[in-house]
């Protein structure tokens, strides 16, 4: 059983690398992100409080993201569920619903797992610590090409998200120790995923 974390900031390519790193070593992928992501786009439809509902949501993360059991993959990607899953991922009780069933998930099987505190909360056990980053122009850029939208201001909502989950009490988004850093501003995915890749190999020899 081996567990590859895969943290860092809005933008810095860890849905598509970890996914894709996933795919070459036939790993299953963890979208963390996404669960919170579902938590925000329920709160934000039923005029609810994230903390309220988050303990009793089913959120199914297969090929499509299903929350109770509805195709929510495209929904959670909305600018407005962005900034309430950031939201939303402050609140303590939020995160203690989200990391139970991200350990339950992780506990059994090969995983790559993408998130804020994977390395340092969910998995500190993972055998892989990655801390993906990439600097702040070329993350909205990457994400503004990914989504539509105009560049300055997917930097300034990116601004915000960034600090708002550096700084928060619970969980604030930092390397974890042993964590390797890894600045992909001038590396393609390619290259990217190669040299991830390439720490599960060694680990294994
Ligand atoms: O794709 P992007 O990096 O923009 O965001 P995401 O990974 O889908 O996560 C959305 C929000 O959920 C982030 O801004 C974080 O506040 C929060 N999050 C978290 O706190 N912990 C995680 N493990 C994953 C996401």
């Amino acid at each position: 059983m081996t567990v590859v974390a895969i943290d860092g900031p809005a933008g810095a390519g860890k849905s598509t690398v970890a996914r894709t790193v996933a795919a070459e070593l036939g790993f299953t992928y963890l979208d963390s992100g996404a669960m919170y992501r579902c938590v925000a786009l329920a709160a934000l439809e039923r005029d609810a409080s994230p903390a309220a509902i988050a303990p009793a949501l089913t959120i199914s993360l297969e090929d499509r993201v299903l929350l109770d059991g509805r195709d929510v993959t495209r929904a959670i990607r909305a600018p407005a569920v962005s900034e309430g899953a950031s939201r939303a991922a402050a609140d303590p009780v939020v995160r203690e619903a989200m990391v139970a069933e991200q350990r339950r998930l992780l506990a059994h099987g090969d995983w790559v797992a993408e998130g804020r505190d994977i390395g340092t909360i969910v998995a500190p056990e993972a055998e892989v610590k990655v801390f993906l980053t990439a600097n702040p122009a070329e993350r909205a850029r990457r994400r503004a090409a990914e989504l539509g939208g105009d560049e300055a201001t997917v930097l300034a909502e990116q601004t915000i998200r960034d600090e708002r989950d550096s700084t928060r009490d619970h969980a604030p988004l930092a390397p974890a120790p042993g964590a390797v850093m890894l600045d992909t501003t001038g590396l393609s995915l390619e290259q990217t995923v190669a040299r991830v890749v390439a720490m599960v190999v060694a680990l294994r020899r």
